[in-house]
């Protein structure tokens, strides 16, 4: 009852052309798909471009961060708005901002309610680093950070968020985690506190995808437990055949 949703975070990979000649086969790959949404999320420099390049095809485009402010005096920021005009998502949370820009759920969620703001659906990011997994600690760290990445969100319609289980020690690093276990966690943990917060109905329609370590090989695994709607793909969505690959085994 879920439409797939295949996401792809180039992260800080591929200048202006080199995106835009990905981005032309995959135009071609996914001509006649219907039944998986397909989302990319360049970096800012090749929204513009890559917006052009995508008016009549099915994928979506994404950006992979905004600024919690809405205008002003903040050198080498982006604002939702500006995103806005360019591309309907964008990924928020991820744990390489919490690592390396210091990025708190408190700001987090700043962020999130700017780009709900700006009409922007974000894909809101969690996970537990390899410490938390294993002193059992994962459920909750999970919780508490969509309780506080999503507090005070109103959020009317789940069609307005995503959200993307990436367990820290999965990404990049080749290590995806168990197929099953990512299944129970979603099902037991993050439906259940986001239903704490928007009710049952809404937890139950809001998309939930993995992400970690995804290729065309591990991706069916994912696919098949029903809690799981879509993956977030790092290294695979840089190669046309791989991110094509991972979007067949959706269909
Ligand atoms: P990899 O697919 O390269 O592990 O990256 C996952 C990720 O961080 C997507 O946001």
């Amino acid at each position: 009852m879920r439409k797939p949703l295949i996401a792809g975070n180039w992260k800080m990979n591929k200048t202006e052309s080199e995106g835009i000649s990905l981005v032309r086969k995959l135009i071609q790959g996914v001509k006649s798909l219907t039944t998986v949404d397909v989302l990319i999320c360049p970096p800012f420099t090749s929204l513009s471009q890559l917006n052009k390049l995508l008016v009549s095809s099915p994928i979506l485009l994404g950006a992979q961060n905004i600024s919690e402010h809405k205008s002003g005096a903040f050198t080498g920021e982006i604002s939702a708005d500006m995103a806005a005009e360019f591309c309907t998502h964008v990924i928020l949370g991820h744990s390489e901002r919490r690592a390396f820009y210091g990025e708190t759920d408190e700001l987090i969620n700043l962020k999130v309610t700017a780009a709900l703001n700006a009409g922007m659906i974000p894909v809101l990011c969690v996970g537990e680093q390899l410490e938390e997994r294993e002193s059992g600690g994962a459920a909750s760290v999970i919780a508490g950070q969509l309780q506080a990445g999503l507090e005070g969100v109103h959020l009317p319609d789940p069609d307005l968020m995503v959200i993307a289980y990436e367990p820290v020690w999965a990404i990049g690093s080749g290590l995806s985690a168990s197929a099953e276990d990512t299944g129970d966690l979603i099902g037991g943990v993050i439906r259940p506190t986001l239903s704490g917060l928007w009710g049952e109905i809404i937890s139950q329609k809001i998309r939930i995808l993995y992400g970690g370590s995804v290729n065309p090989g591990n991706a069916r695994g994912f696919f098949t437990q029903s809690e799981i709607d879509g993956a977030l793909v790092g290294g695979a969505s840089l190669s046309a055949d791989n991110f094509l690959g991972i979007i067949e085994q959706a269909t």
